[in-house]
């Protein structure tokens, strides 16, 4: 073989390489399907609290203080964290004394909320976990106080979607609280990177007021939106008694007796 023919090979393996690292690492599987990412998730999900190693200073200051803020003066919140993830928020929030509330962490990723239930079990009566795509999500309207969703929008099938349906699910006057994908990180998403004017016109689009993006992560801004108008969450959930804490939701994939109406797990 001639060497053009080599360097011909090697430049269509390097290629190959490019493209799959960018399939799977850089965007984690978003153009594959909503399949593909969590089953990324649930091979990462062991390793994926060392990766972050998120400092807990740091996360009071990020996480757990603005979602303070936005339900400051309830004393009793209902929280619903679409992608919990290993139980970020959820933590975050049971490691503030002031935070009396209540937390629902939703995600697809089964081994995500496996390491999630681990670290939750002291807060079992306060925080449930369930296994559930971002869309539908399986509760009534207007059921929450606020609710947040990090790092996850940019891996849903539609972001568009999945913010419709947390809107439909926030109570009115109630806080949505989540993030912006940014820098280079975020334009490698192409068509689907948001920019803040992109963001804006969506949250805008979906009837959300006093949107406002905060610095936050290297990688990511906070956003901050408000439902219009005044309500109370019609969260009368039983968390606690007869032992529905994390363990017992995960293996449920949908949310029976619980006070939530389960819809069928039809994912976006
Ligand atoms: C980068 S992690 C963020 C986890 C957590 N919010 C945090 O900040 O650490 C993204 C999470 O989104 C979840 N996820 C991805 N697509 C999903 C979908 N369509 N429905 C529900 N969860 C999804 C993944 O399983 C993963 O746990």
């Amino acid at each position: 073989m001639s060497g053009y023919a080599w360097l011909g090979i090697l430049l269509g393996l390097l290629l190959f390489g490019g493209v799959l690292y960018w399939l799977l690492i850089t965007t984690e599987g978003v153009y594959l399907g909503r399949r593909m990412v969590v089953w990324l998730y649930d091979l990462a999900a062991k390793e994926y609290d060392n990766l972050k190693a998120y400092d807990p200073r740091d996360e009071r200051l990020l996480v757990a203080r603005p979602v303070l803020r936005a339900v400051r003066g309830l004393p009793e919140p209902v929280i619903l964290d679409v992608a919990t993830g290993t139980g970020r928020v959820p933590l975050d929030l049971m490691r503030e004394p002031s935070f009396r509330g209540r937390v629902v962490g939703l995600d697809d990723s089964r081994k995500m909320l496996a390491v999630a239930m681990e670290k939750l079990a002291p807060f079992a009566e306060r925080v449930a976990l369930l296994r559930h795509p971002a869309v539908p999500l399986p509760f009534p309207d207007e059921h929450f106080d606020a609710v947040t969703c990090l790092e996850a929008l940019e891996f849903f099938p539609s972001d568009k979607a999945a913010l419709r349906e947390m809107v439909r699910v926030l109570r009115p006057g109630g806080t949505l609280l989540t993030t912006r994908r940014c820098g280079w990180e975020g334009k490698a998403f192409l068509h689907r990177y948001r920019s803040q004017a992109d963001m804006e016109a969506l949250l805008e689009e979906l009837g959300l007021a006093e949107i406002q993006f905060h610095v936050w992560e290297i990688n990511y801004e906070l956003v901050t939106v408000r439902k219009p108008g005044h309500g109370h969450s019609a969260g009368q959930v039983d968390y606690g008694k007869d032992g529905r804490g994390p363990r017992r939701l995960l293996h449920q994939d949908k949310a029976e007796g619980h006070g939530f109406r389960p819809e069928e797990k039809t994912g976006e």
